[in-house]
């Protein structure tokens, strides 16, 4: 298994959306990253549906949404209708979190939780069954081009640890400051998928940063 790279949005030029999403994808992207900010969540406003929609017209690959949101269940509707295919959001922002997580699933996506750095891992025991996929933060979320920190590796290792305890075979994603830099320590500790922002879409050939993000795992096997 190769790592799989989920590049995120935040960091693209709109204006060039179309050619930059297919650049990356040239470059063996598998998953799209979309960061939705509310500006209560994280201090910061991003996007929301009608980019789901434009990016859903634009590729078949799977959209990967991110909620930094308020009461995320108030949203399942609404993205699974605009082509969202996972649905991941932080179990702060809501209170139900078990019936949400069901909620996402019956509306055709796939369900997963994003764990801020402060967060512990243990709250995902309790709901270990309703989960496609666990996000680790190893930045703060709310910007995008932040330095990848360092406590997040061993969290990944502790999260491996205990999916594989309990047969689970969500899948294990990290978010903030992945870069050439830092993939390999991020995927030797047991994550699978990685988004990436800045190092892909902040540089002039998207398609080579990703098949470099790529290749970085594969020397590290
Ligand atoms: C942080 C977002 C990230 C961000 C990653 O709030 O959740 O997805 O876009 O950006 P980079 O790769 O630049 O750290
Ligand atoms: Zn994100």
């Amino acid at each position: 298994m190769s790592a799989r790279i989920a590049p995120s949005v935040l960091s693209a030029d709109l204006g060039r959306l179309g050619e930059q999403l297919a650049q990356a994808i040239d470059g063996g992207a598998e998953w799209i990253h979309v960061d939705v900010m509310d500006g209560h969540f994280v201090p910061n406003l991003s996007f929301g549906t009608p980019l789901i929609r434009a990016l859903r017209r634009l590729t078949g690959h799977p959209l990967d949404v991110h909620l930094m949101v308020e009461r995320p269940e108030n949203y399942i509707a609404e993205y699974a209708d605009a082509g969202a295919n996972l649905f991941t959001f932080h179990p702060e922002a809501t209170v139900h979190v078990q019936r949400h997580l069901a909620a996402v699933r019956e509306r055709g996506m796939r369900a997963g939780l994003a764990l801020n750095p402060g967060t512990p891992l243990s709250l995902i025991e309790e709901v270990m069954p309703d989960l496609d996929l666990v996000l680790v933060m190893s930045v703060n979320p709310g910007y995008g081009g932040q330095s990848y920190l360092p406590a997040a590796t061993d969290k990944i290792r502790r999260l491996r640890a205990l999916l594989d305890r309990h047969g689970s075979r969500a899948t294990l994603e990290v978010d903030g400051g992945i870069t050439p830099a830092t993939i390999a320590e991020a995927w030797g500790a047991g994550a699978d998928t990685f988004v990436a922002g800045t190092s892909v879409f902040g540089t002039a050939d998207p398609a080579a940063a990703v098949r470099e993000l790529v290749r970085r795992c594969a020397m590290r096997v």
